[in-house]
């Protein structure tokens, strides 16, 4: 695909009343006016850029995607900083990993310098649809399908790329207040040489049951151990996961079933920045709950694009219940949050050189 790619725009001729009320958008219920949507096929490669107004799709009942899941999705935020500017965090951290999910599903490469644009472009037409309430933010959804009316298992030869737009309040219900974790040791997420790794709809399938478990046992999410040992911590639901053991800040490292989220990267950098110490490693749920007991757990909590940073305020673990800071946020929570939203809405300097700007 050439860099001098055209994107064609045909604007919607009725558009959408936009939510009247930004502290109630909930997460990923609410759609823009247009969307971005490009064809792949074999032997022509990528074709067919173009912006159209949001509407349902028609695709063949047989299409591969529905069968056999053979699809990756991602997910980053644009913001609008007090003086009217959007900023997108990172994009180019999503689309390398786009890349690395196609890799394992066998779905063709995307140009990620032409699907940042596509995205640009995207969210500038729909720029009036980005929410300035604290905490809201515009959720971006790339997503590519299998789309061959074919009911063989293989690599389809013709794809859909799309982003879609939608005006977003905080994840979790709790908003930034601790969320009550369940940990998994019967049913497992992933495994090593899996597709863990891959952000890809199936291993969201597979979380679907444990997470249905958790909320009848009023939880909110799932921390889910190694797919062999049932052992070592491996991510939460929908984040990754980090524990503060006196002092020491250690999260999973990224072991070939764990995602590599940009919102850990981020944190990561931010913690060393301030003169953490942050380990990557193994860290067995054991080892957490000896430092609980010896008084030593001193926070835990979750990072992903959709939750930004959220902290636990409770851990059960087979019969012991762990209450992490007495249920409150931590402070090393609250500084990630604040410094990383900061920076997102343009509201704190980019040292970091993370925002791109629409
Ligand atoms: C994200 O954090 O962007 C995700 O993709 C999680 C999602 C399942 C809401």
């Amino acid at each position: 695909m050439s860099k001098d790619f055209q994107i064609s725009v045909t604007k919607t001729t009725a558009p959408k009343s936009k939510p009247t009320d930004e502290n109630k958008l909930g997460f990923g219920k609410i759609f823009t006016d247009h969307m971005f949507i490009m064809n792949y096929t074999k032997g022509k490669g990528w074709h067919d850029a173009r912006i159209e107004p949001y509407a349902p799709l028609s695709l063949d009942p047989s299409a591969m995607i529905f069968h056999y899941g053979q699809g990756i999705f991602e997910g980053l935020k644009a913001y609008k900083t007090p003086d009217g500017e959007v900023l997108l965090f990172r994009p180019q951290k999503n689309l390398e990993r786009a890349n690395i999910s196609n890799e394992r599903l066998c779905i063709p490469a995307i140009d990620e310098e032409f699907a940042l644009e596509a995205i640009r472009k995207l969210v500038d037409i729909d720029r009036d649809w980005i929410p300035e309430a604290p905490g809201t933010s515009l959720y971006i959804r790339p997503f590519i399908i299998a789309t061959d009316p074919f009911l063989g298992v293989k690599p389809a030869e013709t794809y859909l790329f799309m982003v879609i737009l939608s005006p977003v309040g905080a994840y979790y219900p709790e908003g930034l207040n601790p969320v009550k974790i369940f940990v998994e040791d019967d049913y497992v997420r992933a495994v090593r040489g899996g597709i863990g790794f891959a952000k890809t709809p199936g291993n969201y399938a597979a979380s679907i049951r444990a997470q249905e478990k958790a909320y009848e046992l009023k939880y909110t999410q799932v921390l889910w151990l190694d797919g062999i040992e049932r052992k070592y911590i491996e991510e939460v639901g929908t984040m990754n996961v980090f524990f503060v053991i006196d002092g020491e800040v250690i999260t999973p490292a990224l072991n070939g079933s764990i995602l590599a989220g940009v919102t850990r990267d981020s944190s990561i950098a931010l913690l060393k920045s301030w003169g953490y110490k942050v380990t990557e490693r193994k860290l067995s749920i054991n080892e957490v709950y000896e430092a609980y007991e010896a008084g030593k757990l001193d926070e835990v909590f979750g990072t992903g694009t959709a939750a930004v940073i959220s902290p636990v305020g409770e851990l059960k673990w087979e019969d012991h219940v762990m209450t992490i800071n007495n249920g409150e946020i931590g402070k090393i929570s609250q500084k990630l949050y604040d410094s990383i939203t900061g920076i997102q809405s343009g509201k704190i300097e980019d040292t970091m050189g993370w925002t791109v700007k629409v």
